[in-house]
């Protein structure tokens, strides 16, 4: 077996054979969802938002396939992030994409902004002022993002910023205005009734300042219709196959697939305690499979006692607490040959994803990729196309 090739039951050689647990990301479905996405958009641009190292999954390997499938707008968090994204865009032969910064510019940081190519989402006035002092020291209008608080409360100009700026519009002339955005805060419940607020804030916020495109929508708000979309969408975490509807089917494709070694199996009898502080005892004889993954893999904690891992077809139950570097997983339904020692069970994948196991530890998709460890053997699949 190749060393790139995913794991199967047969033997595998190199860093893949000693590895304790193999993540493999999907480079062409990542791909397939950016164009999914895209395709729902009748008048408008989608970017990709790449922030958290592409959600946990590999900035440097997912942002060029995004640019290769069309993307031309980027968004991150931070500089940083900003920065090393600009190098692996022109890296990869795409020096022209736009990279916005979401969390704004920082003073003292001008400088790194413009020498790498990246345009600051301006969160408030006082952002505003440093980036027109920033142009103004050089000669030029530095190029900028607006963002409008309509609802989230957390970044973006307040309502009483946004008039003082209505009343003085002369204040946006020091810069490029190149995109107005907002983020809605409910996008994922399409009946709640603050996105048709939010939206009707946002139009209200875009006549009263200077005319440039604009963008509202996430992955789960281009699935709230024409409305949101606005000139251009910003999804994420759709693109890596997180559910951008739930309650609903899943519209994206799958991008991640986590797979872990047995290290040991053993039978237990009655009353047996399992793991730190014994919170699961074996109610009758009991087999008891212990898996090279735990929290310091980024297998949450919180699935102590609640998580489930697929062995081939069936789920079998975490026992006990998740453990820094191991979780042990009730095996006794299992026929004794299902689950030997040195086999690769599935933490995530067809029979259980991203979101079964998010629902299992009572978070988000999110916060299930962008936990996802350091220790994995990653294996990027695809990417050509
Ligand atoms: C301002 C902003 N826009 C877009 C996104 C992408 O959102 P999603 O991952 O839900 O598509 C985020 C992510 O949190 C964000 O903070």
């Amino acid at each position: 077996m190749k060393p790139d090739d995913p794991p199967g039951t047969d033997s595998l050689t190199g860093l893949a054979g000693r590895a304790g647990a193999i993540l493999t990301i999907d480079l062409d479905a990542a791909a397939r969802n950016y164009r999914q996405l895209r395709a729902r958009l009748t008048n408008a641009e989608c970017a990709a938002v790449v922030k958290a190292d592409a959600y946990g999954l590999g900035m440097d390997r997912l942002a060029p396939v995004f640019a290769r499938a069309g993307a031309e707008s980027f968004f991150v968090a931070t500089i940083d992030e900003g920065i090393r994204l600009r190098a692996i865009l022109d890296d990869s032969g795409h020096p022209e994409c736009t990279i916005y910064v979401l969390n704004g510019p920082l003073p003292g940081t001008e400088g790194d902004l413009i020498a790498a190519r990246l345009i600051p989402s301006l969160n408030s006035l006082g952002d505003l002022d440093l980036w027109t002092a920033a142009g103004r020291q050089r000669g030029v209008r530095l190029p900028a993002a607006l963002q409008v608080d309509t609802g989230m409360s957390r970044l973006g100009l307040p309502d009483d910023e946004l008039e003082t700026l209505a009343e003085s519009p002369k204040r946006l002339e020091g810069i490029q205005l190149q995109l107005v955005l907002s983020h809605l805060a409910c996008a994922d419940m399409a009946d709640d009734a603050g996105n048709p607020a939010q939206r009707d804030r946002f139009r209200a916020a875009l006549d009263s300042l200077p005319k440039a495109p604009a963008s509202l929508a996430n992955s789960s708000g281009i699935f709230l219709g024409e409305d949101y979309h606005f000139d251009l969408a910003r999804p994420g975490v759709a693109l890596f196959g997180v559910n951008p509807t739930p309650g609903h089917d899943n519209p994206m494709e799958r991008v991640v697939t986590l797979q872990a070694r047995v290290l040991q199996v053993r039978q237990i009898d009655a009353h047996r305690g399992v793991g730190y502080g014994a919170t699961f005892r074996a109610a009758g004889p009991t087999r008891i499979a212990t898996i090279a993954a735990g929290y310091a893999d980024g297998y949450l904690r919180h699935l102590s006692n609640r998580g489930q891992v697929a062995i081939g077809e069936r789920l079998a139950p975490v026992a006990g607490r998740v453990s820094m570097d191991s979780i042990t997983v009730d095996v006794t339904a299992l026929p004794h040959d299902a689950v030997k020692p040195g086999d690769f069970v599935e933490l995530i994948g067809d029979s259980h994803d991203q979101d079964a196991l998010a629902e299992e530890a009572g978070t988000i998709g999110y916060e299930i990729l962008t936990a996802l460890g350091a220790r994995y053997q990653r294996v990027y699949r695809g990417g050509d196309a």
